[in-house]
């Protein structure tokens, strides 16, 4: 199935993750705070920040035209309200080696860290954090808009919400799980998210309105045995997406980053009870990933097909891909995720603007540390060696051919 010929074929970073040595966010702290549910620190992690041009040049070699990456919010403001020029000019030498190898970059504004002085007010249980958030946006586009194509304002305030406040795996949800029920904090931040994501919207827009803009959402498939209209009311799943879906009235796209599939429980009838989705229950004998959830290449085409159906938005597959140390796993996983994609463009007239592979590189992943292995490209933690893996050619394959099987 061709293509336009705009079409956006990428792998995806997040700052933190691959950057390495970001002492001023909270992950640093949280790294290495007593007692913190950390497998270990991240480090000098890939190295990315020294490294990107190699980075961005072996992107391009594998036929990819399309690089999403983080700006490191902690690095722009280390102290309130004081801005790193260095730091900015640093970003701005990403965009350009972009530029200089056909690459269309696709920016995160904050990828689940924050500066450590916005986590030491609470987070976003600071309804503060959204008018700083949309300030530091504005920042960034006056400073670098001209280089700007695509900015994602949040990476997946969803996620941040159930598992970072409700289950205490961020810093900020972490500190407030001492004192704070899991619940309240996760219903406190949402519209405080809410809130950053479309003034962070208008804050990029006045500056640099050329600037597309979409907010990114952890969105995977349900399995759900009754009607989708009795899936929607299920307190679950607005948790996890409906009230953060609504949000992106006004947006210009909408990043769907899906995995694989959980269950929302039936609902109980009791309006309290979270279901089945603030987790990932493996259904009984169904193939697992390192992340032991299970293994369902499926998953971004259908939740492709709800957020069309939901949204009416241009969509685009900002995440996606399979936590796995055999890269053949990697390729089957590939080949179905795009096969399901293909499926809900021919089907259902989704209409789909860009597919970025999650992720470019091996890295830190959260509180699992160096553990899970999900890049198309494997680094040595000691030398920064970068080894490119068969999966990475496979993908790049239909990138070359600009088609979905
Ligand atoms: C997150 C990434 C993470 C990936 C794999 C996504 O939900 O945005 O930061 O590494 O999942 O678990």
């Amino acid at each position: 199935m061709q293509l336009n010929k705009d079409f956006l074929w990428g792998a995806a970073t997040a700052a933190y993750q691959v950057e390495g040595g970001n002492v001023a966010s909270d992950w640093w702290t949280f790294e290495h705070a007593e007692g913190a549910p950390m497998a270990e620190p991240s480090g000098d992690s890939t190295d990315h920040y020294h490294r990107y041009r190699e980075d961005i040049i072996l992107l391009a070699g594998l036929g990819l035209n399309a690089f999403r990456f983080g700006i490191e919010w902690s690095r722009i403001e280390p102290f309130p309200g004081q801005i790193s020029y260095a730091a900015i000019d640093h970003y701005r030498r990403v965009l350009a080696t972009c530029e200089e190898f056909g690459v269309t970059p696709l920016v995160t504004m904050m990828h689940h860290t924050v500066p450590l002085w916005l986590a030491e007010r609470g987070g976003f249980l600071w309804p503060e954090a959204a008018d700083r958030f949309a300030a530091y946006c504005g920042l960034v586009a006056t400073e670098l808009g001209d280089k700007l194509r695509y900015v994602m304002t949040i990476n997946q305030p969803n996620l941040d919400a159930n598992l970072g406040y409700r289950r205490g795996r961020t810093y900020p949800g972490w500190i407030a799980s001492k004192t704070m029920d899991g619940e309240a904090a996760a219903a406190a931040v949402e519209p405080t998210f809410r809130r950053a994501h479309s003034e962070g919207r208008a804050a990029i827009k006045a500056a640099a309105p050329h600037v597309k803009v979409g907010l990114g959402l952890a969105l995977d498939a349900w399995i759900f045995d009754g009607p989708e209209d009795e899936l929607r009311k299920h307190k679950a799943v607005t948790d996890w997406e409906g009230n953060y879906l609504e949000c992106t009235q006004g947006d210009d796209w909408v990043g769907v980053q899906g995995y694989t599939h959980k269950v929302a429980a039936a609902p109980s009838g009791d309006p309290n009870d979270p279901g089945g989705a603030h987790g990932h229950p493996a259904p009984e004998g169904e193939r697992l990933t390192q992340m032991k959830y299970p293994f369902y290449p499926a998953a971004i085409g259908e939740a492709a097909r709800r957020v069309h159906r939901l949204t009416g938005l241009p969509i685009m597959i900002t995440e996606n891909g399979v936590g796995s140390d055999d890269d053949t796993e990697r390729v089957e996983y590939i080949q179905g995720a795009l096969e399901s994609l293909g499926a809900a463009v021919r089907e259902d007239g989704v209409d789909l603007r860009g597919y970025f592979h999650w992720s470019l590189l091996d890295n830190f992943e959260w509180n699992s540390g160096f553990a899970r292995q999900f890049g198309l490209i494997a680094v040595d933690r000691r030398t920064f060696k970068r080894t490119i893996k068969p999966s990475a050619t496979f993908y790049g394959g239909f990138a070359l051919r600009n088609e979905l099987p």
